[in-house]
């Protein structure tokens, strides 16, 4: 069956992504495709979805410029509901010959707007209504075919539709939580406009990443790159469901594992039915570390020489395929997105050589969210302590090392980052954070320990509340916490002198300091 889809046409706004989660959060399913994908590549994909609508996402651009995204005018024609959002509102306009200009007064978060007609997408909401917006161009005039829905002080046309044909435009984000009721405005283009059947669940998930396993791999043998977090072991799993005993979970002990990870891991995965291989590559990763001090190039080092330890265990195994546990949030900060920004190298993601020996990289929570993952690996019945594990970085304590990883300091971030988790462990607080850990940083300060000078590292302590990773808060956690954990530090680790917490949300600070 084809299940019932939103595509969300990609113009490289911050928050394009989180509106095809948020159409799954309905039990539709939604597939985020580029602005530029063509009539034709949309007639295609039909073969495999049911597309029952679109909505054009946000961007940084303005549409009258030379080179701003565009998408191919034909999909208004094709018959498909639409729903354009801030940028995707205004190329609708300008498609329409519309007029739109540079607003007056830019508005930049929370406005309130005026329902002028409560209709299609804008059904069963209040007059005035509080609405997330970030843009700096304003639609002003519309041709006669179309009617305007609501506006805002500063926006004369902020909601639109044709006055036949499904096709809408809103100039704020419902996709934001901030839009109070922008959930109810996506809901009524799903279902009211688009007709959409919310049968979209984890099973329907499961089902189609075990199909498209079994279809790019068939009967050949395939490696899985298993880190022990809840990413690579889903994939595993589902992977095994896959390709059955043609499936290798590979673990690459690079030496920069929290304490006890390898036999974690090890421990974990013999009890399922799965061949596992363990692969000690401490040596070899912390001499290609060696001299490096740039936490991109980290990264890329990192990346590539997992790709080399798996091609090796690959060639050993007969495997051609390399089955990854890359989420969505990885590839968005890796700026696998034409019109988006790269914020960092995700190991996996912008990490890997140009050049790798695999027919394939499969990676079939490509498009998943840490919590909807969280979900599927409930479904398959992995045990809790993997369901909800903190997540963990692929380079692992090495970005957690400020400067050049050397041994020495490999062992003092890990040290600090076993009590900070054993502190925080101890209490209720847990619960509410997505992850905790210590970071070592490359700033040494004077300190007193037994009448004596000290002169040592400075260890800093993180833990953020989140949802899904793309923006954090760091914990308001309590003081006499912080103290237990800073007490026990300094004297447990000798060569920590000082420990600071670190206050910053993300953005502006990335959850991870390299
Ligand atoms: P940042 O530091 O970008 O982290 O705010 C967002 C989330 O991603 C995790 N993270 C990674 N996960 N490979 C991964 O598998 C990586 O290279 C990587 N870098 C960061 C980070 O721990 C946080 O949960």
């Amino acid at each position: 069956m084809r299940a019932d889809t939103i595509l969300i046409l990609d113009f490289g706004g911050q928050y394009a992504h989180l509106i095809g989660r948020r159409v799954r959060e309905h039990s539709v399913y939604s597939e985020v495709v580029p602005c530029d994908i063509t009539q034709e590549e949309i007639e295609d994909l039909t073969k495999k979805f049911n597309i029952k609508g679109m909505i054009l996402s946000g961007g940084p651009s303005s549409v009258y410029e030379k080179n701003a995204p565009k998408c191919d005018p034909k999909i208004l024609d094709l018959n498909i509901p639409i729903l354009g959002l801030c940028y995707g509102h205004q190329l609708i306009a300008h498609f329409l010959s519309g007029k739109v200009e540079p607003a007056v007064k830019k508005e930049y978060g929370i406005t309130y707007a005026t329902i002028d007609k409560p209709v299609g997408v804008l059904e069963g909401l209040s007059k005035k209504e509080k609405v997330w917006m970030s843009h700096g161009d304003t639609v002003y005039e519309l041709p006669s075919e179309y009617e305007t829905l609501a506006h805002t002080e500063n926006c004369p046309i902020a909601g639109f539709r044709h006055r036949e044909k499904p096709v809408y435009g809103l100039q704020w984000h419902p996709e934001v939580i901030h839009t109070e009721h922008g959930m109810l405005m996506l809901k009524n283009f799903i279902f009211n406009v688009c007709k959409c059947q919310p049968n979209w669940t984890m099973e329907s998930f499961v089902n189609k990443a075990v199909d498209e396993v079994k279809q790019i791999v068939k009967d050949h043998k395939c490696i899985i790159a298993l880190s022990g977090g809840v990413d690579s072991s889903i994939t595993a799993v589902l992977a095994a469901k896959a390709v059955g005993k043609n499936l290798t979970a590979v673990f690459v002990d690079h030496g920069f594992m929290r304490e006890n990870e390898p036999e974690f891991v090890k421990n974990t995965f013999e009890k399922f039915d799965m061949n596992l291989i363990l692969v000690d590559a401490k040596k070899r990763f912390l001499e290609k570390l060696r001299g490096v001090i740039d936490p991109e190039q980290k990264r890329k080092v990192i990346g590539e020489e997992f790709i080399r330890v798996f091609e090796e265990v690959a060639k050993k195994v007969g495997a051609e395929y390399l089955l990854q546990g890359t989420i969505y949030p990885d590839r968005i900060e890796s700026g696998f997105r034409k019109h988006s920004d790269k914020i960092k190298t995700h190991h996996n993601v912008a990490g890997l050589p140009t050049k790798i020996e695999f027919k394939a990289i499969v990676e079939p929570l490509r498009d998943l969210y840490k919590d909807e993952v969280r979900k599927v690996a409930e479904k398959l019945g992995l045990p809790k302590e993997i369901v909800w594990r903190q997540p963990f970085p692929g380079p692992a304590l090495a970005v957690r090392i400020i400067g050049e990883v050397t041994q020495e300091k490999i062992d003092i971030v890990r040290k600090a980052d076993k009590i900070v988790t054993e502190e925080i462990e101890k209490t209720k607080i847990k619960e509410s954070l997505w992850q905790y850990f210590a970071v070592l940083t490359d700033t040494k300060s004077t300190g007193v320990k037994g009448d004596a000078r000290a002169y040592g590292y400075t260890i800093a302590i993180r833990a953020v509340e989140s949802k899904e990773a793309m923006t954090a808060s760091f914990a308001k956690i309590p003081y006499e916490l912080l103290e237990n954990i800073s007490t026990r530090i300094t004297n447990e680790v000798p060569q920590v002198t000082r420990v600071v917490y670190d206050v910053t949300h993300k953005p502006p600070g990335c959850i991870e300091w390299e």
